[in-house]
């Protein structure tokens, strides 16, 4: 354990982010401090070069991020301090749905420094909530062990798996409450957020409360026009919504090698304004909480050409699990 004072100075960090008192700026400053902690006691700085921790992890599906790179989503601003307040919000409400009972959490895809339970945690006391952690990475567990050791929040702690959440079988999965899983990319590329949701979700309670609740991904037009007075942006809407596109799949089954495809008929436009298609990826975190265009590396909007001239009047899009995790787009 570390000392007391750093403690008391890491929960008071995380108590300002959480009561809304302060701007995002201010939480920056707080994540950054908090961050500097983390790297001391866990010797993850998420910036080092050596390979075993750039390496992406293979799952029964996709690949698991390098751990590098899952700690450094705690420095995905926004992200992480909308996460971070949806997951309070939500263990609050239940809190006046069910005064007195022990919330329990499921949380999957924690990272080295389980940040989404490391900075939830000391908000609350143990017999009020309660998480299981699963990870796929042996060394990320040991390094959340280590700063779950370090803060003194073992006993908020039930379980800690070293899995594969693809293919988990949840032990008495019908007792949480809410499920947490930040296994996810823009445009829902290579990482596992789909499958673990096929394999998760039917296991857990009807009502369980899904965090990110959903993600959606959309097309539009764009126009490189200089002149300001036109919309440049043509909105054609949702392509890929994953509850949706999931709602209908037997788990039982196993996972698909791929969703059913989508078809988006083309509204008739003057394509010759238009230049490129953009995709972009909105992540519904719960109820009003969002990360919307380019405010994480989750939602950064992709742009890409159209070949001219552009007669198509369909685009078909196919979300693949197999061989690799991607959405694969073709107009007709
Ligand atoms: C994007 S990082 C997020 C880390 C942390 N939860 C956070 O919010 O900062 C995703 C984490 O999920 C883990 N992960 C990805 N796919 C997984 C899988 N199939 N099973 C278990 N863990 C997985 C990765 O190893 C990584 O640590």
């Amino acid at each position: 354990m570390i000392e007391n004072k750093v403690i008391n100075i890491i929960q008071k960090l995380i108590s300002d982010i959480l009561d809304n008192s302060i701007t995002h700026l201010e939480a920056e400053k707080n994540l950054n401090e908090i961050h500097a902690h983390f790297k001391e006691i866990t010797k993850i700085t998420g910036y080092d070069f050596s390979i075993e921790n750039m390496a992406a992890i293979p799952a029964a599906k996709g690949k698991a991020l390098g751990l590098n790179f899952a700690a450094q989503c705690l420095l995905d601003y926004k992200r992480t301090v909308k996460f971070l307040r949806a997951i309070a919000t939500v263990i609050l409400e239940k809190q006046k749905i069910q005064p007195n009972t022990l919330i329990k959490v499921f949380y999957a895809g924690c990272g080295p420094y389980a940040t989404l339970f490391t900075l939830v945690a000391p908000y609350f006391k143990p017999e009020e909530v309660q998480f299981s952690l699963l990870e796929i990475n042996k060394n990320a567990v040991i390094s959340a062990k280590k700063l779950i050791d370090s803060l003194d929040l073992n006993e908020h702690i039930k379980d800690f798996y070293t899995a594969d959440a693809i293919t988990f079988k949840v032990p008495e999965a019908d007792t949480f409450d809410i499920l947490i899983s930040e296994t996810l990319d823009a445009l829902l590329y290579r990482e596992c957020y789909v499958p673990i949701l096929i394999n998760l979700l039917p296991q857990f309670k009807k009502d369980i409360v899904l965090i990110p609740q959903n993600v959606i991904l959309n097309m539009s037009f764009v126009s490189e026009t200089k002149n300001e007075e036109v919309s440049k942006e043509c909105d054609l809407g949702s392509l890929f919504n994953v509850r949706d596109a999931i709602s209908g799949i037997e788990n039982s089954k196993g996972i698909p090698s791929q969703l059913p495809v989508f078809k988006m008929n083309l509204p008739s436009l003057n394509m010759g304004f238009y230049d490129t298609f953009l995709l972009d990826t909105k992540v519904h975190i719960y109820n009003d909480i969002w990360l919307t265009r380019n405010e994480s590396s989750l939602t950064i909007a992709h742009n890409f050409k159209l070949e001219k001239p552009f007669k198509n009047s369909a685009a078909i899009f196919t979300y693949f699990m197999e061989p690799e995790i991607e959405l694969k787009i073709k107009f007709e």
